[in-house]
């Protein structure tokens, strides 16, 4: 059988190939022999675009053998990088506190996701920048690694069904605790998330998508891959720091949000009693955005839908994301006012 498709050979000759997923257009192909590898989503490592096939790290890299690494993830909204030095400040910071020398500039890191923005002609995605320790022996020594290794994957992402963006969703408080600030601190975006990956088991074995971890003494740190706030009155609560939280970028963002919008803001410790008598419960997160709770552990919150300030929230901060960020494609020049250059 031919492996190049022709539409007079049909689409029974197309279900042998793998499926690509093209991302500036949100669908799935089928990869030909032939195809254009500019349709194919293409990978950014250590300074050169790889394309989806290609796109591979050795298998001695303690990233993939130890989860010794850093992340984040960014979202671009209408051809701009959201908060894309506040990403960067933390990935630098994750870096640091795992001893871990980023080898590129703050300006060659812009540039390295720009350009992969621009090779997947990515206006509205999702960014995945990974730096691992780099390739090493078997043995945990990150001192015997090369250097690090710098990834860059520009697609897009749904946490959510879109849904229960407007229905508000249910979540479960979970038995496994939030990683000791003392042990791994939850601060470091880092490549081990397994302490998240078991408590998203927990979610789904209960028969919802979300969770809530508490920390070894109880209180609550944060979801597995967002924060929580609780909305009292015109009051709005997250956990501190301190408690379990990763300092969440769009946390911060919702925060000064909320506050310009004449809300006061509190981080606190909290309870699960204190999400359960909440009048509103949202979740925040690059990738989840804001999303509301509407139950948890089986007690409704509020009304048992999003309620009006989570709703707000959102949609400032929609707003707010579209109207900001680096400009992915280069600004065109000013132009020059007619008989300017005679002067
Ligand atoms: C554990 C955890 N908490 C919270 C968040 C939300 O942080 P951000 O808003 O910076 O994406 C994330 C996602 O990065 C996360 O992985």
């Amino acid at each position: 059988m031919s492996k190049d498709w022709t539409p007079e050979r049909g689409a029974a000759h197309c279900v042998a190939w793998p499926l690509v997923y093209d991302p500036p257009n949100r669908v799935f192909m089928v990869a030909r022999r032939n195809m254009e590898p500019a349709a194919m989503m293409r990978v950014w490592i250590n300074g050169h675009l790889y394309s989806e096939r290609d796109a591979k790290i050795s298998v001695f890299d303690h990233g993939l053998l130890y989860g010794d690494g850093v992340f984040e993830g960014i979202r671009a909204y209408n051809g701009r990088v959201f908060l894309l030095d506040e990403h960067l400040e933390r990935l630098w910071n994750s870096a640091k506190a795992i001893a871990l020398t980023i080898p590129l500039s703050r300006e060659e890191m812009i540039q390295a996701v720009l350009d992969t923005c621009r090779a997947n002609r990515v206006r509205d995605g999702y960014i995945r920048l990974v730096v691992t320790r780099g390739i090493g022996t078997l043995g945990l020594n990150p001192y015997h690694c090369t250097q690090a290794q710098v990834i860059i994957i520009a697609g897009t992402i749904q946490l959510y069904p879109a849904e229960l963006y407007e229905q508000g969703m249910a979540v479960v408080t979970v038995g496994t605790h939030r990683n000791l600030p003392e042990a791994v601190n939850p601060r470091i975006k880092s490549l081990n998330y397994l302490n998240n990956v078991l408590a998203k088991i927990e979610a789904i074995n209960s028969g919802v998508m979300e969770c809530i971890l508490l920390n070894a003494q109880g209180y609550v740190a944060e979801a597995s891959g967002d924060n929580v706030f609780a909305v009292h009155g015109r009051t709005l609560v997250t956990p501190p720091t301190w408690c379990g939280a990763l300092r969440g970028i769009t946390r911060d963002a919702v925060m000064r949000l909320a506050v310009g919008l004449g809300y006061e803001v509190r981080e606190d410790v909290m309870t699960r009693y204190d999400l359960y008598v909440a009048d509103e419960v949202f979740l925040t997160g690059t990738a989840a955005e804001i999303i509301g709770v509407t139950t948890i552990d089986r007690r409704t919150i509020g009304d048992g839908r999003p309620g009006p300030v989570t709703r707000r929230l959102a949609g400032e901060f929609a707003a707010y994301a579209r109207s900001t960020g680096t400009p992915i494609d280069p600004e065109p020049a000013p132009r020059r006012r007619r008989g300017a250059a005679a002067r």
